[in-house]
């Protein structure tokens, strides 16, 4: 688990040395496991999007970067941009913690336009003081052309002193700032003096000098015990908060994970600053998937990505020293339908240049077949199936003799279910129980079952076609695995099939 800091300080980190470092040894990574379409680092370890901001025409997205190794260390700003959400250019390391306020990492944050000017508002872990105690502040850097960022120097822009009583100096991070009429705002993670999480609000005129505004949200000790990477903004009428949270404690089906991005919905009081939430839930039922920042584009879409990983596992790309570890999700559009969270893939335009071929109405009963033309372990399934007939379909994805990565799903009792005891790689975890399978049970009976699902080479990502439910995690088969094969009991009628290879 991250929490430990840099205890190299007598190296000195910069861009420069990063930036050398990556053109040396990126040549050295081994493709095996690495996603094709999905964002992942040169080299090193990726964790959390930060940053991630529409600039001068095109998407840009930084990321918790360590180049120097495929675990955690210390964080610098690795940094990306994309026209399309799907193909990524590599740009030079953005920040490096190479100030006293951010020596022992440049930790998540968040990014804005203004004047032209693109800005990194980000934590920065200070060198530690005479006690020994690394303090988290908030930083601001400056860029001209989206790609060369300066400190400003009034560093740090929100100090410890900036606190309000009873909050942590230590865990005091990720800044996400926004503009609400006219005026700057940024959410802070904080940890309260009784182990609970919070969200501190802060405001600015001018993104330099802030002031304490409020307590946004208060946490209580059923809530988990530090939330992280809040994100703020309004959907279709409503105020959403995301926020990842530790050990959000487990109920039924939902929060299975040590961890969990939760989504708080309610309304904002603006008088007294404060968010009164009137839901909260997982936004991924998946085994790897934490932290997502989100953006407004200008086609007025809410888009948001997220770390396809999740804390507290076992990372095969470092372990087998592939010399690279961490992944995005595809981005996903974030909608408010019919009072629920709704959450649409987005970039397959961008691989549909070579859309599969939909494959005439087949009817399975009782049976485990494959259906021609679909087979292959990186691109897009879409299926269609009428199930007023069915028992239980289980789709095995990345099959070989061996091994299958299984999405299912169980009629009488309208629960989606993913499984990877048997996908290759065993994949442990800090719960109490392997982290192996998820389950979900969708709302509203239906006999039609439409499922969008996203292969790369490590990951999967379920779509239930209306959107209500996505399920993401990684599977490491240990041969190749193209096979993609149906078994059901009872009737399963396949409307649609379709297999788009990511080209
Ligand atoms: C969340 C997180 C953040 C922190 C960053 C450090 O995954 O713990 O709170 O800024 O990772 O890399």
């Amino acid at each position: 688990m991250r929490g430990s800091v840099n205890t190299q300080s007598q190296l000195a980190y910069s861009a420069d040395r990063a930036n050398q470092y990556i053109a040396e040894n990126k040549g050295t990574v081994n493709p095996l496991y690495r996603n094709r379409y999905h964002a992942s680092p040169p080299v090193g370890w990726m964790n959390d999007p930060n940053g991630f901001v529409q600039f001068q025409g095109a998407y840009h997205l930084f990321y918790q970067f360590h180049p120097y190794d495929a675990k955690w260390g210390p964080m610098h700003w690795g940094h990306m941009k994309s026209t399309d959400l799907i193909h990524w250019e590599d740009l030079p390391v953005a920040l490096a913690p190479d100030q006293a306020y951010d020596r022992s990492g440049c930790f998540s944050g968040s990014a804005i336009e203004r004047d032209g000017k693109l800005y990194l508002l980000y934590t920065g872990v200070t060198e530690a003081n005479e006690e020994g105690v690394h303090h988290q502040v908030q930083c601001l850097a400056v860029s001209e052309d989206g790609v060369n960022f300066e400190k400003v120097q009034q560093n740090p822009v929100i100090p410890v002193a900036a606190l309000p009583a009873d909050a942590s100096q230590i865990d005091f991070r990720d800044p996400k700032v926004f503009e609400h009429e006219g005026m700057y705002y940024t959410v802070v993670a904080s940890k309260a003096g009784d182990e609970t999480g919070q969200i501190l609000l802060y405001q600015s005129a001018d993104l330099v000098e802030w002031q304490f505004a409020s307590v946004f949200l208060k946490g209580n000790k059923e809530q988990g015990i530090m939330w992280e990477c809040p994100d703020f903004f309004r959907l279709n009428g409503k105020d959403c908060l995301i926020f990842p949270a530790m050990q959000w404690p487990q109920d039924g089906d939902d929060y299975q994970n040590l961890n969990a991005s939760v989504l708080a919905v309610g309304e904002v009081d603006w008088a007294t600053k404060q968010f009164h939430p009137e839901s909260y839930q997982e936004l991924d039922h998946g085994l790897d998937y934490y932290a997502p920042q989100s953006l407004e584009d200008d086609k007025g879409r809410r888009i948001c990505i997220g770390w396809m990983q999740m804390w507290g596992r076992n990372f095969p790309t470092d372990t087998l020293g592939h010399n690279w570890t961490g992944s995005m999700t595809i981005p996903r559009e974030l909608k408010w339908e019919d009072g629920k969270l709704k959450q649409y893939p987005i970039g397959i335009e961008a691989i549909a240049d070579n859309q599969g071929e939909n494959s005439p109405v087949i009817t399975m009963v009782d049976t485990k077949e494959s259906i021609p033309g679909i087979a292959g372990d990186c691109g897009l399934l879409t299926l269609k199936v009428d199930t007023s007939g069915l028992e239980k379909l289980s789709i095995h994805l990345r099959e070989n003799e061996n091994e299958r990565t299984v999405v299912y799903y169980d009629k009488a009792k309208n629960e989606l279910g993913f499984d990877r005891s048997a996908s290759g790689i065993e994949l442990k975890g800090e719960e109490a129980h392997p982290p192996v399978s998820r389950k979900v049970t969708l709302s509203g009976k239906s006999d039609h079952l439409e499922l969008a699902i996203y292969l790369d080479s490590s990951s999967v990502e379920v779509f239930e076609k209306n959107g209500e439910v996505v399920m993401t995690s990684n599977v490491y088969p240990t041969a190749e695995a193209k096979g993609i094969s149906f078994e059901c009991s009872g009737k399963a009628v396949f409307e649609e099939a379709t297999f788009t290879p990511f080209i």
